[in-house]
Parts: structure tokens; C-alpha cells; sequence
């Protein structure tokens, strides 16, 4: 089977990308690796250890980078709440996340498998510029990079710039301009996926995981995007891990991404050139969804961890 590891802030569509992962019979998840963001380091750590024990998942945790490069750490836990799990309290969680930074982390598993390991980074991209500048050879060693970030239009966190973009722009820059060729999965792909009221209906009855943590979560989710999202909340996180499952549930085109750092109004942009004008093409940008699909692969996945 395919091998997956996470770098997230979780956060709700991350803990709903998690629960995909896990749910797929198609993907291992080999580790999840976390960094601050949606909400602070100690949240989104917890809150991968907590996950993962509720989900029923034997994998290792380790904890990253507290905070961006150079700038002042940027939350969003207006979106997610002061949890990062709307108000959704899970079982505390008995294990701990492992002695080893994650950058040692990711870079060591990526190491012990090249070639094998699709690293799918769903938060600001700190951890992953980090593992970048100690060893850069993981751009050989990974057989692959999605990245739920950024977008070819408009912004989510600025008009201009998408959250996890926006929230560590020097990291997404290291990032974007290393040798390997990142696929990125932004907001023009995932505000196509909404869970919608019909979408909603296919999860209902599901089980322990949808009553105690999928439902309320969005619930909360939709309700604090529900003012600029309109119909259902995006669960942008579980694209990334579905282009992984599934690369035929998702259209690519080759593009040049440059990361914005210095404007004033578009700092975490990610100016994407489609033309070779710019410079060689240097991402694979998703640009639609198949919907009865990937809504399918969520439900199934899903249906695998209800009573967790
Ligand atoms: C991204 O930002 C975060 O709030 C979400 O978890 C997702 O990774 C969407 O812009
Ligand atoms: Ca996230």
C-alpha cells in the first residue's frame, strides 16, 4: 500500500484528513508531524495524539516548529476554535509524542523508504522548509509532495494570500523553489469541496466518529466560515490526502508558483504563472475535482472509522 506521512496543524479539516488517511484501506499513515498554526504548537500536538487514539491509529507523533521562520505565529482559531477542534473534547490522550523533533523525524523516515513516502503538509509549511535546509536531500527521498496551500486566485486569510501561505511565507518559499516538483492543492481546488447539506446526509448515523467529533466539528466549522464559504464548509485538508489515494480524483496542470514574501498587501501569495514566462514550471496545480468520487471516497473511509 501507499505510504503517507502528515505534516498538519489540526484543526478540523486536518483531523478530517487524518480520519481519511486512516480510513483507507489504499494508504499507510507512517507518522504525523506537528506544527503550529490553526492553533498553538501544544493544541495541535495534543490534538494529533488525541486523534490519533481515537481514531484506533498506531502511529508515531512528534511535535515541530512552534512558530514561522521570522514572523509573529498567525492562528486561526476563530475558524477552528480555541481548541483547534471546535469545541469537540476528546478522551485525553494516553501516549506522548516521541523524543525526536519532527524535522529529525521527517527526514529520517523519508530516509529508512526514497521513494516510497508521499509527504502531504496541511499547515504552514515550516516543518517542511526546516527539514529542507538540514537535508535537502528529501526533495530525492520523498516520492512526492502535496501540499494543501495556496491558490492561483484568490486568498482565504488576505485577499490574496491563502492560510498556510500566508501564515509562513519564507518556509513556503524555500519550499516552492526547491528541486522537486510540489503538487499544490489550493483553495480554487477546495473550496470545491463542501460538505454541503447533501454531502452532510451521507454522513448521518455513521457512527461514534461521526456523532462525537465529524458532526460537531462541522457544525462549528460551517458556522464560522458560514459568512464568506456560503454553501458548506471546505474540508480542504482531506484533498491533499485524497490526491494521494486517488490522483485521478483530481485535474493537475504544470505551472510556475512564486511565493510572495515583501507586498504589503500580498505577502503568502502564490503567483502562479501557467505560461513558461516566468521561469520553468515548477508545481502541478490542481484545478477540479471530481465530486461523486471524492465525496464516495470520504464516505467509505469514513464508514471504516465510525466506532473507533
Ligand atoms: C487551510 O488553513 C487552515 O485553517 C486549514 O486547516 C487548512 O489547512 C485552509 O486555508
Ligand atoms: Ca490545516
Amino acid at each position: 500500500s501507499k505510504k503517507i506521512l502528515i505534516d498538519c496543524d489540526p484543526g478540523i479539516d486536518d483531523a478530517l484528513a487524518i480520519a481519511l488517511a486512516h480510513g483507507s484501506p489504499e494508504v499507510e499513515v507512517v507518522g504525523l508531524t506537528s506544527v503550529g498554526g490553526n492553533v498553538g504548537l501544544e493544541h495541535t500536538t495534543g490534538n494529533a495524539l488525541c486523534l490519533s487514539e481515537f481514531y484506533g491509529m498506531d502511529v508515531p507523533v512528534a511535535r515541530g516548529a512552534d512558530r514561522p521562520l521570522l514572523r509573529a505565529p498567525r492562528e486561526a482559531s476563530d475558524v477552528h476554535g480555541p481548541n483547534g477542534l471546535g469545541n469537540v473534547l476528546l478522551p485525553a490522550a494516553a501516549g506522548k509524542p516521541l523524543d525526536r523533533h519532527a524535522v529529525e523525524f521527517i527526514i529520517d523516515t523519508l530516509a529508512a523508504s526514497p521513494g516510497e513516502i508521499s509527504l502531504t503538509a496541511v499547515g504552514p509549511l515550516t516543518n517542511i522548509a526546516l527539514a529542507l535546509r538540514k537535508e535537502p536531500r528529501i526533495t530525492q527521498w520523498a516520492k512526492e509532495l502535496v501540499i494543501m496551500g495556496g491558490s492561483y486566485t484568490r486568498g482565504n486569510n488576505t485577499p490574496a494570500a491563502e492560510f498556510n501561505i500566508a501564515a509562513d511565507p519564507e518556509a513556503a518559499a524555500a519550499v516552492f523553489s526547491a528541486p522537486w516538483q510540489p503538487v499544490m492543492v489550493g483553495l480554487d481546488l477546495t473550496l470545491q469541496a463542501r460538505a454541503t447539506a447533501a454531502v452532510r446526509s451521507r454522513f448521518a448515523g455513521l457512527g461514534r466518529f461521526e456523532r462525537e467529533l465529524l458532526s460537531p466539528c462541522l457544525d462549528f466549522y460551517g458556522e464560522a466560515v458560514q459568512y464568506r464559504e456560503g454553501d458548506g464548509p471546505p474540508i480542504h485538508d482531506a484533498c491533499a490526502v485524497a490526491y494521494v489515494i486517488d490522483p485521478g480524483l483530481i485535474t493537475t496542470v504544470t505551472a510556475r508558483v512564486d511565493v510572495e514574501t515583501h507586498g504589503r498587501f500580498t505577502s503568502g501569495m502564490t503567483v502562479t504563472d501557467f505560461t513558461g514566462d516566468s521561469g520553468p514550471h515548477n508545481t502541478l496545480v490542481a484545478t477540479g475535482l471530481r465530486h461523486e468520487a471524492f465525496w464516495d471516497l470520504l464516505t467509505d473511509a469514513y464508514t471504516r472509522v465510525a466506532d473507533p
